[in-house]
């Protein structure tokens, strides 16, 4: 319960998924949180429901919506929490999306930007704008990548890229906050069971010889990918990492890539 106490903590893509997970976790051991994902009805009833969760643990907690890809509107999003929390102590860069897949050479210029921009820029602007509320001394900042740094599958060269260049952003950055005792490590999770892979288009991707693909389906698939046997991670297995990142435990842990993904990253048949 006091992992994360008195620490204020900036987490982007808040509203489900891995980082609604992160926001549960991280309130549970003491943090106050400013929650932060796209405008959009969806995301006001979810960040709702986040806030409502996270008071119940009893602590402060800051909504806001903005598209990372609107510096502005991300650095006033994380000044209105600043203003109600203080000085942020962790920033979790987790938003991230998977745009429809292809090959390299078919991949549409809208998707390839749009997976540079959101996955790539949106992160750098989560970065700008927390790293400028960090307190000036000690902190963490917490970069979301993926095993697709690590072993690259075909049709998704958009994400792969686009997580190479957040990790490199991420160690640059460990590089140049250490003098202040700011601590940057990015994390790479394999399959986690989410929305952005348990929906309808990735189960067509995945089993394209059934014609209404489930969960279930895809999970033989994936449990022969992994080490483990297991399809997946779970988001708290990805919060828990986050955790044990953005507390003191960790204390002299930067620059380190950590992979969560039930050793598919080292699955050599696949
Ligand atoms: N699920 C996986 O298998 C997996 C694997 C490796 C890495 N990741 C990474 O983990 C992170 C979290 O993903 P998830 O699995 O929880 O996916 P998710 O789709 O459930 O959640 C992503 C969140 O990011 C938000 N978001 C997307 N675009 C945004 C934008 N432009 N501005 C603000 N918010 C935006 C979404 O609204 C959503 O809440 C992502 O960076 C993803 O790339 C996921």
């Amino acid at each position: 319960m006091t992992r994360m106490a008195g620490k204020v903590v900036l987490i982007t893509g808040a509203r489900q998924g891995v980082g609604r997970s992160c926001a549960i976790r991280l309130a549970e051991q003491g943090a106050d949180i400013v929650a932060l994902d796209q405008p959009g009805p969806e995301s006001d009833a979810a960040l709702a429901g986040l806030a409502a969760a996270v008071r119940d643990l009893l602590r402060k907690v800051v909504v806001a919506t903005a598209d990372i890809r609107d510096l502005e509107a991300v650095a006033a999003a994380v000044q209105a929490g600043v203003d109600e929390l203080g000085p942020l102590d962790v920033v979790v860069a987790n938003a991230g999306i998977f745009d429809a897949p292809g090959p390299s050479w078919e991949i549409g210029e809208e998707v390839w930007v749009r997976s540079i921009d959101v996955n790539v820029t949106g992160t750098w602007h989560t970065v700008k704008a927390g790293v400028a509320q960090l307190n000036p001394i000690g902190g963490s900042v917490i970069i979301m990548s993926s095993t697709a740094t690590v072993k690259s599958h075909a049709g998704s060269s958009h994400y792969s890229a686009a997580k190479n260049a957040i990790t490199g952003l991420a160690m640059t950055l460990a590089n140049e906050l250490g003098e202040r005792s700011i601590r940057v490590n990015s994390l790479h999770p394999g399959s986690v069971a989410t929305p952005m892979i348990l929906n309808p288009a990735t189960f067509a991707r995945l089993r394209p010889d059934l014609e209404h693909p489930a969960a279930e389906d895809v999970a033989q698939v994936l449990a022969g990918r992994t080490l483990l046997p297991v399809p997946w991670v779970d988001p708290i297995d990805v919060s828990n990492a986050v955790l044990f990142l953005a507390s003191d435990e960790s204390r002299y842990v930067t620059g380190l890539q950590m992979v969560i993904d039930a050793g598919l990253a080292q699955q050599v048949a696949s």
